[in-house]
C-alpha cells in the first residue's frame, strides 16, 4: 500500500485523510503540532474502516519520524484567513510552517512528491521547492481543480446541466486575479461564451474569482476545506494510479507562457512522478491580459517572501 502524509490536521487535512481512506488509496498518517488532536483524528476516522470496508491504516503523531518513507507527503499546515484578510496576509507566518514541514518530511521520506495547500499557495509551492532544493517535477500547488470545480459547480447552478457535463479551466496564480477561461471551457463541447448569455457569464467567473473569500466571510473562522481537499484527492489519486491526468495545479515555470522562476496555475499532466508535462494553452488577447495581471501579483507575492527568507 502506498504512504501519504498529510501535514497539518485541521479541517482540510483532516478532511483529505477522510477522502483517501474512503477510495483506500493509501497508508495516511496525519501530523500536527497540537498534542493527541492528530491522534485522535486518525484514531477515530480508523475505527470507521470496519464500517465501510476500506483497509487502511490510519495513524497520528506529533512526530515527523512516524512520517517515514511516504510517497506523497501534502502540506495544509498553517493559518487560514479570516474575513477582510486576503491570502497573501498569511506569508509570513506560513511561510515558517510550510519551510519546517518540508524539510522536516525530506529527511524521513526523501523521494517523497510534495502536494502544497497552504496560503499564499502559489508563494508557499515555491517557498517548498526552494527550500527543499526539490526537483521542480516533485512539488505541486493545489488550487486549479479547486477553482476551476467552484466555476464548474456555479455554472451547473445557473444552467441545471449535471457537472459532470461541465468543463472548466482557471488558470493563473490562487488570488482574486485568477483566470477563469470563458472559451475554453464548455459544456459536452460547447463553449461556455456560446451557452451562457455574458452578464450571466460574467458573474459567475467574478464569483469564482472570489470563491473562497465567499466561504471565509460564512465561515467567519476558518476557509474552505470539502473542496479543498477533494482536489488534493484528486491529485493524489492521478499520481499514485499513474492516470496522466491533465489537470489544473500550481507549477514551477521555466518559461512556460514567458514565465520563469514563480509557480502559476497552468495545466499540468500527472502521473507517478508528479508532473509529467505542462501544458501549454494559445491564450487570445484577453485571457493574455488576465493572465499577465495574474502572474504580476504572484511575483510581487513571491518578491516579498525573498525579502524575508534567504532561498
Ligand atoms: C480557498 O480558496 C482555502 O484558498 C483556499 O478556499
Amino acid at each position: 500500500m502506498a504512504k501519504v502524509s498529510i501535514i497539518g490536521a485541521g479541517m482540510t487535512g483532516a478532511t483529505t485523510a477522510h477522502w483517501l481512506a474512503e477510495r483506500e488509496l493509501a497508508d495516511i498518517v496525519l501530523v500536527d503540532v497540537l498534542e493527541g488532536m492528530p491522534q485522535g483524528k486518525a484514531l477515530d476516522m480508523f475505527e470507521a474502516m470496519p464500517i465501510i470496508g476500506k483497509d487502511v491504516s490510519i495513524v497520528g503523531s506529533n512526530d515527523y519520524a512516524a512520517t517515514a518513507g511516504s510517497d506523497i507527503i501534502v502540506i495544509t499546515a498553517g493559518l487560514p484567513r479570516k474575513p477582510g484578510m486576503s491570502r497573501d496576509d498569511l506569508l509570513t507566518i506560513n511561510a515558517d510552517i510550510v519551510g519546517k514541514a518540508t524539510l522536516e518530511t525530506l529527511k524521513y521520506s526523501p523521494d517523497a512528491i510534495f502536494v502544497i495547500l497552504t496560503n499564499p499557495l502559489d508563494t508557499m509551492a515555491y517557498h517548498a521547492m526552494k527550500v527543499g532544493k526539490l526537483p521542480a517535477h516533485r512539488v505541486i500547488g493545489q488550487a486549479g481543480i479547486l477553482d476551476s470545480a467552484r466555476m464548474r459547480a456555479f455554472v451547473a447552478l445557473e444552467t441545471g446541466v449535471s457537472v459532470e457535463n461541465i468543463n472548466c479551466f482557471v488558470l493563473g496564480g490562487h488570488g482574486d486575479e485568477m483566470v477563469p477561461l470563458t472559451k475554453a471551457s464548455n459544456i459536452a463541447g460547447i463553449p461556455l461564451c456560446d451557452y451562457i448569455p455574458a452578464e450571466k457569464l460574467e458573474a459567475i467567473v467574478n464569483r469564482t474569482r472570489k470563491g473562497g473569500g465567499e466561504i471565509v466571510n460564512l465561515l467567519k473562522t476558518g476557509s474552505a476545506f470539502y473542496a479543498p481537499s477533494a482536489a488534493i484527492a484528486q491529485m493524489v489519486e492521478a499520481i499514485l494510479k499513474d492516470k496522466h491526468l491533465i489537470v489544473p495545479c500550481a507549477a514551477y515555470m521555466n518559461g512556460e507562457y514567458g514565465l520563469t522562476d514563480m509557480f502559476f496555475g497552468v495545466p499540468v499532466q500527472l502521473g507517478r512522478k508528479g508532473i509529467e508535462r505542462i501544458l501549454e494553452y494559445k491564450l487570445d488577447a484577453d485571457d493574455k491580459v488576465a493572465f499577465d495581471k495574474s502572474a504580476a501579483s504572484v511575483k510581487e507575492t513571491i518578491e516579498a517572501l525573498k525579502g524575508l527568507v534567504k532561498l
